[in-house]
């Protein structure tokens, strides 16, 4: 076991979030089984407790009853004990997937890992007499759909019945390899599962769909949506999920390697949606092209949920990006989840709204109206790591907006991290060259023509997420700048800049 410090001394690290969920130790990255149960949020979320490193998955569990605060809970699963011989069907690690209340109870429905080798699927301990020697993919893993169940919402039970969901190798349509985090919602008195999947000669990825009558005995229904075959639309489709808005349906996937174009998908893997009609009875979805929700650096997985006494959708999401240096593995932890979006529709266009729950954090406002500023400027009481900005400005101004800034310029250790408008091409850069010890690099995103420009900054420790113009636009990213860099900088870049107005929260005051 790796040496992990104590929780206390990892979550007293200076990069630590205040008001995001994030491993109380050890490593995090996708979020699960994102529900309301019992009258609070549960967000599980895969984890690995005994390193900073990726390894048999876990499901670590953290609950808030405002959206602003994350109370650790208890491991919610853990994978079976191979020497133990039970749970033969999880010994490499409980992947992810999604939580639903019904009948009274939470059930979390998870994907189960094994390893198909020597002491694996032939040994005793395998109840399922499962022969590994047809093999449906290029690796080498099983991948099943399984049940845990709670009362309280906090202590969790394999099903007894596991795995619900099992594909034997020669299914015509479905490799049980790359087979993985189911979602089910229910729909007319139905439940319905998908899961994303890839098919035998790996040349695309689909996400198929299956239905059930009683929650428990589930038959496979159809391909719902399928990948385009070049690769253009990445190689398989990760954590997938459907909302919708009376008719318009919305998939959310995770497409892994979609190729580069113009400024879209320069990170390794994806997450995002497409919009379009959902027909039950083929059990297919049409739909028109793929848009990611985030153009920053570190936005993937995303996990949806939908609040059963309102209908509001919210997405939460690792911020990382898989391959990633993460410094704060140096602190005994790694990652954090993004704040929850609420998901909204505006003209055919998905938009992740930061909820309105989140001004729960305010405190120590400070705001400005109609400022001009001929050179860079700090305001009185615009400053922080663990805060909130807004800035009102005119779409044709041209500026930067730098956050997290220290140290300085004349000593070479300057920090900042920088966000650049031009208003001829109405581009945003988020710049991270300087941003302190983590990864570099710069990325882009192109606005439609707006009257007005909102930015709306979250600030917290070693996370920036942007959210303009209502969550039309989201930029997210990792910074690791010093605890003392915490300057924001206002910087015309036309000679003179119009804030129409600034306002600050410092969440700490
Ligand atoms: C996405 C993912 C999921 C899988 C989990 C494993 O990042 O690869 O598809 O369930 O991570 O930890």
């Amino acid at each position: 076991m790796a040496n992990l410090p104590p929780p206390e001394k990892a979550q007293a690290s200076k990069w630590y979030p205040f008001y995001h969920a994030a491993p109380p130790v050890g490593w995090l990255n996708d979020p699960n089984g994102f529900c309301w149960y019992k009258g609070e949020y549960h967000i599980f979320y895969q984890y690995h407790p005994h390193s900073v490193d990726w390894g048999p998955m876990h499901w670590g569990h953290s609950t808030s009853k405002d959206f602003c605060h994350w109370e650790h809970q208890p491991i919610a699963l853990t994978p079976g004990a191979l020497s133990e011989g039970h749970e033969w069907y999880d010994w490499d690690g409980c992947f992810s997937g999604c939580g639903v209340e019904f009948e009274g109870k939470l059930w979390l429905m998870y994907t189960s890992q094994r390893f198909n080798g020597p002491g694996g699927v032939n040994s005793s301990a395998n109840p399922s007499g499962y022969n590994p020697s047809g093999s449906s993919g290029g690796g080498n893993v099983t991948e099943r759909q399984c049940y845990a169940y709670s009362e309280d919402g906090i202590h969790f039970t394999k099903y007894e019945k596991n795995p619900v969901i099992d594909i034997p190798n020669d299914h015509p349509i479905i490799a049980n390899i790359d087979f993985r985090d189911p979602k089910i919602w229910d729909h007319n008195g139905k439940y319905y599962c998908v899961i994303g999947n890839r098919i035998r000669d790996r040349s695309r990825t689909q996400i198929v769909l299956f239905e059930s009558e009683n929650f428990f005995d589930w038959t496979y229904k159809s391909v719902v949506a399928i990948s385009k075959p070049d690769y253009s639309e990445g190689t398989m489709w990760e954590c997938p999920g459907f909302a919708h808005f009376g008719d318009d349906y919305v998939m959310i996937i995770s497409p892994q390697h979609v190729p580069p174009k113009g400024r879209f998908f320069h990170n390794i893997h994806q997450a995002g949606y497409m919009v379009g009609k959902l027909d039950y009875d083929q059990g297919v979805f049409t739909h028109g092209d793929f848009y990611t929700f985030d153009h920053g650096f570190d936005f993937y997985a995303t996990t949806m949920m939908k609040h059963p006494d309102t209908g509001r959708y919210f997405i939460i999401a690792w911020m990382a990006a898989w391959q990633s240096p993460f410094p704060e593995q140096a602190d005994g932890w790694t990652n954090l989840l993004t704040i929850p979006r609420e998901l909204k529709m505006r003209d055919g266009k998905v938009l992740t709204v930061p909820p309105p729950e989140m001004e729960g954090l305010r405190k120590g406002s400070v705001s400005y109206e109609n400022v001009t500023v001929d050179k860079p400027t700090k305001l009185d009481g615009v400053k922080g790591s663990v805060g909130e900005l807004i800035v009102e400005v005119d779409p044709k101004e041209a500026f930067d907006i730098e956050l997290r800034v220290g140290g300085s310029e004349e000593l070479g250790n300057i920090e900042k991290t920088v966000f650049s408008y031009e208003p001829n091409e109405r581009v945003m850069t988020l710049n991270r060259d300087l941003a302190g010890a983590g990864p570099k690099g710069t990325r882009e995103v192109q606005f439609d023509p707006c009257d007005k420009l909102e930015l709306r900054f979250f600030l917290d420790r070693s996370s920036i997420e942007l959210f303009v113009n209502d969550g039309e636009y989201v930029m997210t990213t990792r910074t690791y700048p010093r605890t003392e860099s915490d300057d924001i900088v206002f910087v015309p870049k036309n000679g003179k800049l119009v804030l129409s107005s600034v306002t600050y929260y410092d969440f700490l005051k």
